[in-house]
């Protein structure tokens, strides 16, 4: 058993607030991601639970026991540095069998339990070397292979696949995944990479400037972002946010107007709508939103990705992988009115969220 829990939680250096008044309960055997842009207070909130920083208000439990003032080394928490933190004399082995070693585990389980965990990380062979031997991805390796010799009551790692190449991050993204699901170990992972937080978490905490602004599974925050922040952050390509004014129901900016935008009216506020909510129509169809001409026309393989000139910016729809249309063509667009966000610009919520829907 091992939940982690802030209570109000706030972290100032200086007057600089890092992580601000955070409330979150990780649960027991939770993947939780946290999520958001660099600088946002990701790793400065997990080098609290891990009692390299202080929170300098608010209180840290793991289970019931808080934890602010025990020692890093008796929290039982292991951790993967961002920065690898290597020891630079000791081999991969050792580097790796470090954790065991301070638990005076026999010679015969060490050897065994590095080799197994090189395996999964694919350093068998080079666990004789030294980091300096070794390339960013390695190393980043050799750091994850550390955390996982042995069973902690918590994972902390910080952007543990950041250094690796796009395949060998899938693969070792997968890895992760079913290593927590067998080891049921409570872990918190931090990443700015919304593709890896959506893969990887049962839940995500979404930052920004030191705020949880949303929290929930993947699945809610993309289906259900409560903020201009988290919707605009997650999911690739960007949802369309487009300015203008919501009266009646009705919203409306240069060339666009959308019926069904909500009850609130709201005179500087934002739409917002997922390339694959926005569908391409005829110039002359019926219930079209807009008509607007081509921009560019990119094909990713499994579909197309249309922008549209709309006002001063672009729209994007994903459109089939067959879609054939010119540049400066234009085309009409049908916005799924069910899919649609409304926000205020002035405070970035959402105002047509609806706890249960
Ligand atoms: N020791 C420190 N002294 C002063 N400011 C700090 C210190 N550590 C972090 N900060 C500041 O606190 C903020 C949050 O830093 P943090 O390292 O938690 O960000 P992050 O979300 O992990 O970003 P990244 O994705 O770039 O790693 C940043 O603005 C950073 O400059
Ligand atoms: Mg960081």
């Amino acid at each position: 058993m091992a939940s982690v829990k802030f209570d109000n939680v706030t972290k100032k250096f200086g007057d600089f607030v890092a992580v601000a008044d955070v409330n979150l309960e990780i649960r027991d055997k939770e993947f939780l991601v946290l999520l958001g842009p660099s600088g946002c207070g990701k790793t400065t909130t997990m080098r609290m639970v891990a009692g390299l920083e202080e929170p300098t208000s608010g209180d840290i439990y793991i289970d019931s026991d808080r934890i602010n003032d025990v020692l890093p080394k008796y929290r039982d928490v292991a951790m993967v540095f961002q920065s690898y933190a290597l020891y630079p004399h000791l081999t991969v082995e050792d580097n790796i069998g470090y954790p065991l070693k301070i638990r005076k585990v026999p010679p015969d389980e060490y050897k065994r339990r590095i080799l197994e965990v090189a395996r999964r990380v694919e350093l068998d062979t080079m666990l004789k070397r030294l980091p300096k031997e070794l390339s960013g991805g390695q190393r980043q390796r050799v750091a994850l292979a550390r955390a996982i010799v042995r069973t902690p009551r918590v994972f902390l790692m910080d952007e543990p696949l950041s250094n690796l190449d796009a395949k060998l991050r899938t693969q070792m993204r997968a890895e992760l995944k079913h290593l927590q699901h067998e080891l049921q170990v409570t872990t918190i992972y931090v990443t700015h990479d919304q593709i890896e937080a959506m893969t990887l978490a049962h839940r995500v905490a979404v930052m920004n400037r030191g705020v949880i602004e949303q929290l929930g599974t993947p699945r809610e925050i993309y289906n259900d972002p409560r903020t201009l922040f988290v919707a605009g952050f997650i999911g690739s390509p960007s949802m369309n946010l487009i300015p203008g004014e919501a009266k009646d129901g009705v919203f409306a900016s240069a060339g666009l107007r959308v019926e069904g935008a909500g009850h609130v009216n709201v005179r500087l506020a934002v739409l917002g709508v997922r390339p694959e909510d926005v569908h391409v129509a005829g110039p002359e169809d019926k219930d079209i939103n807009l008509v607007a001409p081509i921009y560019s026309v990119e094909l990713t393989g499994e579909n197309t990705l249309v922008n549209l000139q709309l006002g001063g910016q672009l729209l994007t729809l994903r459109a089939d992988k067959n879609f054939a249309g010119a540049i400066d063509q234009r085309v009409g667009v049908r916005i799924a009115e069910d899919r649609m966000f409304l926000f205020d610009a002035e405070t970035e919520q959402r105002v047509d969220f609806q706890p249960d829907s």
